[in-house]
């Protein structure tokens, strides 16, 4: 699949889709329109771009509009606030968002892979690993469930950049494991989707500091079968199902929504669980101080050794000590 940005002209140049482009929102960059090889100024650094610029842009058919090379780290800052409104926005033909969606989505997670498991660009298990979320993120764009993912980044932005870690602990401990590449996608897309559901619930309980009550507590606990009837539509695989169904079970049998026990959990679910709960103590949140990531895998390791498979959570310590985030 293309990537957008498409290509970087000679003169210093990218061109994008104007549908890129937000009416009343503003960006540190300025937009240009190409004529022969010429590009004219359109839009000047810092002014925000009215409905009537855009109306233009489309009487006049442009397909492209041009921004510096120089002002790229500015604009992808911008396209990701804004990228809910695009994906959720009908009116931009479907192969377009798919496409803005895509890069998007590879560039915000290419920059996590580094921030969260400190690998350098060059090396093999960055490359191996990139692989993996450009491969999950095309199934999302040709199964269109990034419109979903779109509805929950403009509900609750924590639980996006949540899922988007778990995602990647989930495809680094899988590294660990001989698993074919498309097993790997499959459970790589539960541990993006796993808590899709909770689009459906409130922002008030998700975002309550403190404890919640006992009915707000059975509310939230409802979003792994919400999460999986959003996505009834799409033909996912069943280790995708099981990971949004079941990444709230515990081996002690104490989880939700069905109270498995540990030999009943299959794997792909295990993984994506602890992967949630490393994410969940080292991450901000509402109720908790984020901890470091040795402090949050002592919790782990202390206190949930009866609810977490103790295999999986090696891997995951592992997987942190080869990322120098941890002392072997
Ligand atoms: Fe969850």
């Amino acid at each position: 699949m293309d990537r957008e940005p498409k290509e970087t002209s000679p003169g210093g140049f990218f061109g994008v889709s104007p549908y890129m482009i937000f009416p009343s929102a503003y960006g540190n960059f300025s937009i240009f329109l190409k004529f022969g090889n010429h590009h004219i100024l359109y839009a000047k650094d810092g002014e925000a771009v009215t409905e009537r610029h855009k109306a233009i842009l489309y009487e006049n058919g442009v397909e492209e509009v041009y921004i510096r090379t120089d002002d790229k780290p500015q604009f992808d800052d911008y396209v990701e606030r804004n990228l809910s409104r695009i994906l959720l926005d009908d009116n931009i033909p479907l192969p377009v968002r798919s496409r803005i969606f895509y890069s998007c989505a590879v560039n915000v997670l290419e920059r996590a892979l580094e921030a969260k498991l400190s690998l350098p660009l060059t090396s093999d298990r960055h490359r191996k690993l990139v692989k993996l979320v450009e491969s999950s993120v095309s199934f999302l764009c040709r199964e269109n469930v990034f419109k979903t993912l779109g509805s929950l980044m403009s509900h609750d932005r924590k639980v996006y950049t949540h899922s988007t870690n778990v995602f990647l602990y989930t495809l680094a401990m899988l590294e660990t494991y001989s698993l074919p590449e498309e097993e790997k996608v499959h459970i790589g897309l539960g541990a993006l989707l796993h808590d899709i559901g909770k689009s459906q619930i409130p922002a008030k309980i998700l975002n309550k500091p403190g404890r919640l009550n006992a009915h707000e507590w059975e509310i939230l606990k409802t979003h792994p079968v919400k999460g999986l009837a959003l996505c009834s539509a799409v033909p996912l695989d069943q280790s995708t199902i099981h990971c949004i169904l079941f990444h709230h079970e515990q081996c002690d049998g104490r989880g939700y929504p069905t109270g498995l026990t540990g030999a009943n959990i299959p794997l792909p679910v295990k993984v994506v669980n602890v992967a949630n709960r490393y994410d969940l103590a080292t991450s901000p949140g509402p109720r908790d101080h984020p901890l470091t990531p040795f402090q949050g895998l002592t919790k782990m390791k202390e206190e949930m050794q009866e609810e977490i498979d103790m295999d999986v959570f090696r891997r995951l310590v592992m997987v942190l000590s080869g990322a120098g985030l941890v002392q072997p």
